[in-house]
């Protein structure tokens, strides 16, 4: 046996792979996760997809489970509950639909702590006992190792970072109605509305020669590598925001580092060097210069696939 199944469900796209012990994924695969209003017709579409993958690998008889990195899951219940960034509302039984669906034993972690477990199991924080997992894609996401383990909290849900008001009374997110929150500005959703509003001030901006469904992260990196100052200026409130907010958990929990990851982290520098500029000034003195912050080691697809699926044999 010794071979699973890792899935990792994001806002927009969600990813999958045939894992083995050793962490080599075997096979992959993806499918938009905002094509699926009904999460049972995400699932059925879903075993459309693994299927003919997992056959090469054997039957179910040879997979010892399924792991899931979900934003907003609960480990201790199987359940993805009220996710702002997914299509499906409610308290879902995840775990227990993936089981009756697939025939195997599913277990579900946030998919922020499931990337740290990749990183720790296999990547850039392998050896280390205390760090940090941002997570920046549609939404911001977390997983806070300490001690050597994850913070699951009282209730399963322990490590929403994004969800942390960097600025009080500040931007209104698009789903929770929270004020300020970390998620709204540092997040690619976060990014497209700070560039919508610059460029709407800045008519010279280049940001202006795209229609307006076309702002994104993307193109506002395409403006900055032509030394667009206002898409430059977008990335560096974004680093700001994200690094005053590092700084935060930095004291917190005294990270040996703080991985980054997700599709945001393609802005490289133009967000980490304004990041830690404002991560290492609000820190109190004895935290300074100590911090590794740095960029996740694993392929961008494989990190949670492998957090999601080490669940499986550690069950
Ligand atoms: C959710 C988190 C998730 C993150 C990244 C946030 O909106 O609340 O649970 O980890 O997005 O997907
Ligand atoms: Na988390």
């Amino acid at each position: 046996k010794q071979v699973a199944l890792g899935v990792d469900i994001g806002g927009t796209n969600t990813k999958f792979g045939i894992v083995n012990h050793r962490g080599e994924v075997l096979d992959k695969g993806n499918l938009r996760t905002d094509a699926y209003d009904k999460v049972e017709d995400f699932i059925d579409a879903l075993y459309e997809h693994v299927r003919p993958m997992m056959e090469k690998y054997g039957t179910e008889a040879h997979f010892d489970g399924i792991g899931v990195g979900a934003p907003n899951a609960n480990y201790y219940k199987g359940t993805i509950e009220l996710a702002p960034n997914l299509p499906w509302k409610g308290v879902i039984p995840f775990a227990e639909l993936m089981t009756a669906k697939f025939g195997l034993p599913c277990t579900v972690t946030n998919d922020a702590n499931a990337a740290a477990l990749g990183e720790m199991l296999f990547g850039a924080a392998r050896g280390m006992k205390d760090f940090i997992m941002i997570t920046l894609g549609t939404g911001v996401g977390s997983g806070i190792i300490a001690n050597g383990s994850l913070i699951y909290g009282h209730d399963g849900f322990a490590g929403e970072l994004g969800h942390t008001i960097v600025k009080p009374g500040g931007r209104k997110h698009w789903s929770t109605g929270s004020e300020g929150s970390l998620e709204a500005y540092a997040s690619a959703t976060g990014i497209t509305i700070t560039a919508k509003k610059m460029r709407a001030e800045f008519p010279e901006s280049m940001l202006n020669q795209y229609p307006e469904d076309e702002i994104n992260s993307k193109t506002v990196y395409e403006c900055a590598m032509k030394e667009d100052p206002i898409a430059i200026e977008v990335f560096r409130y974004t680093g700001q925001k994200l690094g005053e907010a590092l700084a935060n958990f930095v004291m917190f929990s005294s990270p040996e580092a703080i991985l980054l990851f997700g599709g945001v982290i393609k802005a490289g520098d133009f967000i980490l060097k304004p990041a830690k500029l404002h991560m290492e000034r609000n820190l109190l003195p004895i935290f300074r210069n100590k911090v590794k912050l740095v960029f996740s080691e694993l392929d961008e697809a494989d990190a949670a696939i492998l957090g999601a699926s080490a669940l499986v044999w550690e069950k």
